[in-house]
């Protein structure tokens, strides 16, 4: 049974990739709201500025670094949030694609996030824990109306997979997993014509996180809630 989880009963957060963007945002709103964050960045000149925010500063590249450290930070964690992710670049199947530029994107959007889980779902299980991997409306089949950025887009369903895989392996343990579509944020990914701003976004993404369910685990959601379809 998964435990209640309101916005006012301090929590502890772990959160992956979290320098800047969104994951900088959910930390900074997390710390706000009274929780207990351990956040992650891959330099250590970025260390500092999140741990300002009052949370604990793992540095970790999503890709490469053992996972000792995040392990153990999960081992007390209520709700886990893997954000890191890359854009790549954002050619369509008719443009000139590199295997460098392919590699990195499916390193850092299926890879890490399925090491990542493969390590800690088990024990997230175990304590009803909710666990949130940063997807996109971009790696949706049904909503999809263009072909550019071809690669993030496979990579963003190929994490659905992921997801979806994790959910019906480690939900009937109590491990409540949401693939979550974030809005068009202003970003560094998002440029600044995006739809929203980086605040609106998270208030939506804590909220979605914070009423999700074990009914839930396994769905994808966007930043208001709203049930996508793959
Ligand atoms: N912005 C949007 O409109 C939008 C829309 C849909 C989905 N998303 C998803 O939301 C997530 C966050 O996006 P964002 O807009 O905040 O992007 P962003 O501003 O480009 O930030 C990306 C974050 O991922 C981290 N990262 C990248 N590779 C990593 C690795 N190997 N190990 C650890 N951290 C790594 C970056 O760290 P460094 O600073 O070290 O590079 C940075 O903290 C991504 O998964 C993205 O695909 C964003």
């Amino acid at each position: 049974m998964a435990k209640k989880d309101t916005r006012s009963t301090p929590q502890s957060i772990l959160i992956i990739g979290a320098s800047r963007g969104i994951g900088f945002e959910l930390v900074r709103q997390y710390r706000e709201a009274g929780h207990s964050v351990t956040a992650t960045v891959r330099r250590k000149a970025d260390v500092k500025k999140v741990d300002a925010l009052g949370a604990k500063t793992i540095v970790f590249d999503a890709v490469k670094s053992p996972l000792a450290a995040v392990n153990r930070a999960a081992g007390h964690a209520d709700i886990v949030i893997f954000n890191a992710g890359v854009l790549g670049d954002r050619g369509k199947v008719g443009d000139r694609h590199s295997a460098a530029i392919f590699d990195q994107v499916m390193r850092t959007n299926v890879y890490a996030p399925l090491r990542f889980m493969s390590a800690v779902a088990g024990k997230l299980a175990k304590r009803g824990a909710k666990l949130a991997v940063l997807s996109s409306i971009m790696g949706s089949k049904h909503h999809m109306a263009t072909s550019g950025a071809v690669v993030y887009r496979a990579s963003k369903a190929a994490v659905n997979m992921v997801a979806r895989a994790t959910a019906l392996e480690f939900g009937p343990q109590g491990l409540i997993v949401l693939a979550l579509h974030p809005g068009w944020v202003r970003t560094d990914m998002g440029g600044s014509d995006a739809d929203i701003d980086v605040e609106t976004s998270v208030r939506g993404l804590t909220r979605v996180i914070a009423r999700a369910k074990l009914a839930d685990s396994g769905l994808y959601f966007d930043y208001t809630g709203k049930k996508l379809a793959w």
